[in-house]
């Protein structure tokens, strides 16, 4: 982009949040100009992590190309799990919401967060021993990181004293496939079946998403967990490629359960409201029907994957991705590519089919 034009952008995008942050927002007893999210947090693992692992000591990157070598701002900017894009930024742009900082950036800090926050951690998940061996924040970390940086520094910006500020934010949320793929499924958890394992999982999150709002959030949005019994990762080590249908029970069984549970703490959280957009079920359509996303191979990564992380992430510096990106549904070894991100997202904010979104999508959300 040309750097006037950036600069004016920029400058608009300064201005509106000022306009945002000044006054509209304050008073307990105007309404809202326009209804929609005075910005988003996002919260979990690498589905939608901003470069969060980026800047502490973690053993799981994506700070090296081909990461982000799609990404529109720049190629260098490689701080998603993905070739461009998370769900995240996509998502956020649907909905006109500015870009989110990273929390780790020692940068977000002011009126930097007065648009949200971005706290995902790759590798995390809802337990706090999966991933801590690799350095990642847990989603407990992460909701602490919220609590007590965050929040007093939104506060400190706002000034707006009788109002629940928080409750105007969406709460985006992804995560619990790492609690399987790394600490069910490597047999790190020894006592019961997968459906015990995984109530233990929906119970943990029902008590993380109590603290969120006991903190004052409101509105939730929820990535479910992908088939991640077809990504290549797994898929190289059956014998034939195919899926491996024992592990894409575990996120059918636990996105099942997922429902459930916030059906059930609703009722006693008055002003609790969420939205789940069925990541499973969209990816696994593509997995079958490749076409009708316009992919052609849903079974091998676009990138060169490394050993050294079991197949998941791309090896360092490799350029001999597939092309172009689009024809792949992953990207890596676990990660989607962003066409079906975009995909997603756009799912998430439009679709009216209620096996994809639950029971609304965003942009009904963002209205009510
Ligand atoms: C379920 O989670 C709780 C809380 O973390 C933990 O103390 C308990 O051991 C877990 N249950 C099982 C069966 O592992
Ligand atoms: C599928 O995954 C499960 C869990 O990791 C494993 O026990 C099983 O052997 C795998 N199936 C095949 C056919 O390899
Ligand atoms: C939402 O749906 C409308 C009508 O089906 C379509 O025109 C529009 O492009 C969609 N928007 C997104 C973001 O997919």
């Amino acid at each position: 982009m040309n750097k006037n034009i950036k600069s004016v952008l920029y400058t608009l995008a300064l201005i509106l949040t000022w306009a945002r942050s000044c006054c509209s927002k304050c008073s307990t007893t105007t309404p809202r100009s326009k209804p929609g999210f005075v910005g988003m947090f996002g919260f979990g693992d690498s589905t939608i992590d901003n470069g969060n692992n980026n800047f502490i000591k973690s053993e799981i990157k994506s700070d090296y190309l081909p990461y982000g070598i799609d990404y529109p701002l720049s190629p260098f900017l490689t701080r998603r799990f993905t070739n461009g894009e998370s769900p995240a930024d996509r998502v956020g742009a649907l909905l006109e919401l500015s870009s989110l900082p990273t929390f780790t950036d020692p940068l977000t800090k002011g009126s930097r967060v007065l648009n949200g926050v971005n706290f995902a951690s790759g590798g995390s998940g809802i337990l706090d021993s999966t991933g801590s061996k690799k350095g990642v924040i847990s989603l407990n970390q992460q909701i602490n990181n919220f609590v007590k940086v965050t929040i007093p520094m939104l506060k400190t910006q706002q000034k707006c004293e009788g109002t629940n500020l928080v409750g105007q934010y969406l709460f985006l949320i992804s995560t619990g496939s790492n609690d399987f793929l790394y600490t069910f499924f490597k047999g790190g958890y020894h006592i019961g079946t997968l459906q015990y394992f995984s109530d233990n999982l929906t119970s943990l999150l029902a008590t993380q998403l109590t603290k969120l709002y006991d903190a004052g959030a409101r509105k939730f949005a929820f990535i479910n967990i992908g088939p991640f019994g077809c990504t290549p990762m797994v898929r190289a080590t059956m014998p034939n490629k195919e899926c491996n249908e024992t592990m894409n029970y575990a996120p059918f069984y636990f996105n099942t359960q997922l429902l459930v549970m916030l059906n059930s703490i609703k009722p006693r959280m008055p002003g609790f409201q969420f939205m789940v957009v069925n990541f499973f079920q969209i990816a696994l359509e593509f997995v079958r029907y490749p076409s009708r996303g316009g992919f052609e191979d849903v079974i091998n990564s676009c990138c060169e994957v490394s050993q050294a992380s079991d197949g998941s992430l791309c090896k360092k510096g490799v350029n001999n991705l597939c092309t172009p990106r689009r024809t792949h549904l992953f990207f890596d070894g676990l990660h989607p590519t962003e066409d079906l991100y975009s995909i997603l997202a756009a799912k998430a904010y439009n679709s009216t089919d209620p096996t994809e979104v639950s029971p609304f999508n965003l942009h009904t959300f963002s209205q009510i």
